[in-house]
């Protein structure tokens, strides 16, 4: 049996969040006060029912509303060191944390205010917690790639302090494709490469991802399932995939969690990790989506433990520091 102080008492990496989603109710309503920026919401009950959503876009939506309660970077600041905390409790000792730029310099929120605010979190958390982390800059797909571009030269100074980029927000109608040459351009610059795909979008996206974009890593990737051949490719290439299976019953990727193929993924060779993507809205850290999966699909602790090796060894540590924390 798979116990909660099993799945939590084993060292793992979060290498699928987005620090905007991990916005708590609560602290939405601290923020909300403190920069007095209203909120169309009444109470942390009310805010908590809103969040009922059909697919992907009805996320999309709130979550970019919520976000305008962040200001300055004692906001990010705080905000980030809610999650490490958080995720410290359930045995993350390194997260990889997506941030989405435009999502704050499109309503006037410096580019430094942002960064700065994670990156001094980043450091209490490696002397409080003894947390390692580092951050993944997403472009937002929904967006043009002329803006992807101004984002990356926007974060030209903090680059040493980025590790990689990603790609989020609307998937369908935005293929992987529309930013090969921003990817390009970033892969120039020694940073690596993930992007959303598979998650609402065809496996054509994915195929995208691999042969467009070159990722070193696919978030999501569930659809990847539905073509043999590129299910194939991604065991071959023991490509990661981040699955987030509280986000995937969320957003109704699946219909319910006993349909969640992690096992499949598994047993098909493929390199899964275990994540939480938007913990505030989704209903748990990484530790409920491990326990959630442990339940509705009959994982073993060796499976459990696989999990949890895939994500050191799929994050984006240099190969001799993740060996070290296996
Ligand atoms: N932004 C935050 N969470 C996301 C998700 N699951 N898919 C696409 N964009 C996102
Ligand atoms: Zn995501």
């Amino acid at each position: 049996t798979v116990t909660d102080d099993f799945i939590r008492g084993l060292p793992k990496a979060e290498l699928h969040l987005h620090i905007e989603g991990s916005l708590e109710p609560e602290l939405m309503f601290e923020l909300s006060k403190r920069n007095g920026i209203d909120i169309p919401y009444a109470s942390v009950e009310e805010v908590k029912a809103a969040y009922d959503f059909s697919r992907l876009q009805d996320f999309l939506d709130i979550y970019y509303a919520g976000a305008n309660v962040l200001q300055t970077r004692a906001d990010f600041h705080d905000m980030a060191m809610a999650y490490f905390r958080r995720a410290a409790a359930d045995g993350v000792i390194h997260a990889e944390l997506m941030f989405d730029p435009q999502t704050h310099t499109d309503r006037g929120i410096a580019f430094e205010e942002v960064i700065e605010g994670l990156l001094s979190a980043r450091k209490q958390a490696e002397e409080e917690l003894g947390m390692s982390s580092l951050l993944i800059l997403c472009f937002l797909r929904h967006l043009s790639e002329e803006a992807a571009f101004e984002t990356l030269k926007m974060a030209e100074p903090w680059i040493e302090h980025i590790t990689a980029v990603g790609l989020d927000s609307s998937e369908v109608g935005h293929p992987p494709i529309k930013f090969a040459q921003v990817f390009a351009a970033a892969k120039e610059k020694g940073l690596k490469i993930t992007a959303h795909a598979g998650e609402e979008g065809p496996p054509e996206y994915v195929w995208q991802a691999l042969d467009q974009l070159h990722v070193d890593r696919i978030d999501h990737g569930n659809r990847a399932l539905e073509d043999e051949k590129l299910t194939e490719r991604l065991g071959e290439e023991q490509m990661t995939l981040t699955v987030c299976p509280l986000s995937n019953l969320k957003l109704c990727v699946i219909d319910d969690i006993k349909d969640h193929p992690i096992d499949r993924m598994l047993e098909a060779g493929l390199k899964a990790t275990l994540n939480s993507d938007d913990p505030a809205y989704f209903g748990g850290y990484v530790g409920d989506n491990y326990r959630a999966v442990v339940d509705a699909r009959g994982l073993s602790r060796d499976d459990v433990i696989a999990l949890a090796r895939n994500s050191f060894t799929g994050s984006f540590l240099p190969a001799d520091k993740a060996a070290a924390l296996v």
